[in-house]
């Protein structure tokens, strides 16, 4: 897997860093309340289960499943829900964590399907803010790092399914595309 490297963005020990910070300013922020964390699979499962603990606060999480990539490099026009909530967000001070924030097109459906139910507060919570033109205009509530507009694997992220289990944030080689596409 290592071969298939061409350079990492964010190693083990920065992410770590980032991902105590914010749990630590979400814990401050949310003191009392008893945030829900709803998260997006697959991707934001490595991030969410860190970030959990590193939240000093009661809290609960949440899990769906909604599809955008398949096996690109690009996110496609369509959001699709496959797995929706099992917990009621009605009176739930929300925050969706994200891996990556890119089109903006995955946040925007998750915050529409959310704000429908009646929380009482939706934050959101992103690990990854490509620095690209973002299609829906969001606002990002916490932001683990800004990175270039660059396709990268890791920490949860995936190309064709693989990757995902890198502990650090990645490009991969030209080769590794041009091979499996
Ligand atoms: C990816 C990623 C985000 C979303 C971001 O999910 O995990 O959820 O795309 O892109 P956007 O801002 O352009 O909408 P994907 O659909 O690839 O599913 P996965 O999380 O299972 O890999």
């Amino acid at each position: 897997m290592n071969s298939d490297i061409e350079k990492i963005l964010l190693s083990q020990d920065q992410i770590a860093t980032r991902v105590k910070g914010l749990g630590a300013q979400i814990s401050q922020d949310y003191a009392g309340k008893n945030p829900l964390l709803i998260s997006v699979l697959k991707g934001s499962i490595i991030f969410l289960s860190d970030l959990l603990r590193q939240i000093t606060i009661p809290c609960s999480f949440d899990l769906m499943t909604v599809s955008s990539y398949g096996k690109k490099t690009k996110s496609s026009s369509s959001v699709k829900l496959v797995m929706d909530l099992k917990q009621d967000v009605a009176n739930q001070h929300v925050i969706i964590i994200e891996d990556v924030f890119d089109s903006g097109r995955t946040i925007y459906y998750i915050l529409e399907h959310i704000k429908l139910r009646n929380p009482a507060s939706v934050k959101t919570c992103v690990l990854l803010n490509k620095l690209c033109p973002h299609e829906m205009n969001i606002q990002l509530d916490y932001i683990g790092f800004d990175i270039p507009n660059e396709f990268v694997v890791g920490y949860g992220l995936d190309y064709g399914e693989l990757y995902r289990n890198l502990p650090y944030v990645c490009v991969l080689k030209p080769e590794v595309y041009q091979k499996q596409s």
